[in-house]
């Protein structure tokens, strides 16, 4: 064969690896909505970048009349690409190949772009539309999962790892998108079980459609195993690209700076009157996020899950930040077993790659209950301590209002290590709300009175003068400083500049055991 003839053959090679399972399985996938493996790449990463590897890979099985099928690429497109200039790696499963599904040699095309992102220092996004183990291969399709659990478990608070589901995502194969930092799902596209409706009928009798059970609201809603829900691929990836601009490289590194255009020193008058004067009345902590980040732009996380805790990302003077917040909108922005699993992984997360943590609080309580007791609010809340306590980058709090009790020293209060707890003159900090107290301390003088309702009210008032105020912590040195909300902006930038050395280490230990 000529030098010519050669590469004409490796061109013929190419073309009909790029034709993947064929027109006729590209335009079923392209009927039920989907974009194809090879477009969605495209569409995610910067114009021309992608650059594929192992695309001659194929499988080695011959079992099940395996050996007369042809599977191109094996049933995954992986490679890297860049991001606004940033390397990734990536893969992506190809659903018009055996149905996406993951044998020997696709499972080891995943494993070399996880270990080369891995060296590299690099995020790692993985595409998945898959129907699970390719049946064909029997343990070492088992084992190709294994291995890719065994990286993601590696690969956690190293880089960043995200999975997006664009299609079915069954059986044991949920649990490497459950092992990374943020999963993306898309509406009616997207579904992740352990097991599908069929077996979930015949195993409890339950008739539910795979929407139902594992489409983007049980999950992004629901059961808060994913972060982000769209209703369109390309909105997801505009998502994903939005997520990455927040985040460093890797552990090693900063995240990424942006010039801030957004005045340093803007005072927002509006913030003062904010706080409600009746302490029962709420109101809407994204609000006051908006006023005080970069250019008002806050990219919430788990937006629809456990509504009661805000968390997120945004910048302050050009640099990002993450956000815990509780919502006094929802259930009063107590703390439930939800809210702290949420906001305890997402302090975690930051702690990883080096994102400082701003914490607004406004919170009543731990919720009573005794589903909550019985589910386990001391387990899970106390992962929210953990997380706080744990982490060493820069932490600063500001107490909006209500600070009670031990959600008041969950909520990255001083005694947990917080490098700055700010208060607003409304702060009120105290055991618990003025009327339970009044309830358990003055229970005789009440019940002793002639007029106990007017008794209780005065003793509510009392213990309110008393406590209900940010100056009793401050004396103490618990807050640092009781500041005008107005200023709050100046001051958090401020905070995170003179933060920004700081440098922080824990014993050596093998690893801490978080409350799971
Ligand atoms: C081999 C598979 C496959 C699999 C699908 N295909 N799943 N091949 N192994 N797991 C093939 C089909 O045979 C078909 O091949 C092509 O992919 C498209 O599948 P269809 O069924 O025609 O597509 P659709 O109607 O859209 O249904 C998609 C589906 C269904 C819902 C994913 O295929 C399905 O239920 N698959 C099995 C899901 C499953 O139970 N997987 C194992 C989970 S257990 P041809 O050649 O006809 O085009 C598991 C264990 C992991 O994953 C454990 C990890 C620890």
């Amino acid at each position: 064969m000529s030098t010519y003839q050669k590469i004409m053959e490796l061109q013929d090679k190419k073309i009909s690896i790029q034709q993947s399972g064929g027109q006729y399985k590209i335009d079923k996938q392209h009927k039920s909505g989907k974009l194809t493996a090879r477009e969605r790449i495209e569409k995610l990463v910067d114009p021309g970048s992608f650059v594929e590897i192992d695309a001659f890979v194929t499988h080695r099985c011959s079992d099940f009349g395996m050996n007369n099928e042809n599977t191109p690429a094996d049933g995954v497109i992986t490679g890297y690409a860049t991001i606004d200039n940033r390397p990734v790696y990536l893969y992506s499963q190809d659903f018009t190949v055996k149905g996406g599904s993951l044998g020997e040699m696709h499972a080891k095309k995943v494993i070399k772009v996880m270990d080369m992102a891995m060296k590299m220092g690099c995020p790692i996004i993985g595409i998945n539309d898959s129907g699970g183990a390719r049946i064909q291969e029997g343990v070492d399709s088992l084992s190709g999962y294994g291995e890719i659990f065994y990286r993601n478990s590696m690969a956690s608070g190293v880089i960043p790892q995200i999975s997006v589901i664009l299609g079915p995502c069954a059986g044991g194969a949920v649990y490497s998108p459950a092992l990374t930092d943020f999963i993306f799902m898309v509406d009616n596209i997207s579904k992740m079980f352990i097991t599908g409706p069929q077996v979930v009928e015949a195993a409890t009798g339950e008739k539910v459609t795979d929407e139902e059970l594992g489409g983007s609201t049980a999950h992004c809603q629901i059961s808060g195993v994913a972060h982000f829900k769209y209703s369109s691929e390309e909105e997801c990836f505009a998502g994903i690209r939005a997520l990455l601009s927040y985040l460093p490289q890797n552990n090693l590194e900063d995240a990424l700076y942006y010039e801030c255009k957004d005045d340093l020193n803007r005072l927002e008058p509006v913030l003062n009157s904010i706080i409600p004067d009746n302490p029962n009345k709420s109101y809407d902590v994204k609000e006051i996020i908006r006023l005080i980040v970069d250019n008002g732009t806050f990219l919430e996380v788990q937006s629809l899950f456990a509504q009661n805790i805000v968390i997120g990302f945004a910048r302050l003077n050009g640099r990002p930040i993450g956000i815990v917040a509780n919502q006094p909108k929802i259930k009063a922005g107590a703390l439930d077993i939800d809210a702290s699993d949420k906001a305890a992984r997402f302090i975690r997360f930051c702690d990883c790659f080096n994102i400082p943590i701003v914490t607004l609080t406004d919170v009543p309580a731990f919720l009573p209950g005794v589903d909550q007791e019985h589910n386990g609010i001391i387990r899970h809340g106390a992962k929210l301590l953990y997380a706080y306590a744990e982490a060493t980058v820069p932490k600063i709090n500001v107490i909006l209002r209500k600070a009670y009790g031990g959600a008041y020293i969950a909520m990255s209060s001083k005694h947990l290590g917080t490098d700055l707890v700010f208060a607003w003159p409304t702060a009120e900090i105290a055991v618990m709300g003025p009327e339970g107290a009044a309830n358990i301390i003055f229970r005789k003088q009440i019940e002793e009175s002639n007029d106990p309702i007017s008794t209780r009210q005065e003793k509510i008032k009392e213990y309110r003068d008393r406590f209900s105020n940010p100056y009793i912590a401050a004396a103490r040195g618990y807050i640092d400083d009781v500041i005008e909300p107005e200023a709050t902006r100046p001051r958090l930038i401020s905070a995170l500049e003179i933060l920004q050395s700081k440098r922080e280490s824990r014993p050596p230990k093998k690893h801490g055991n978080i409350p799971l």
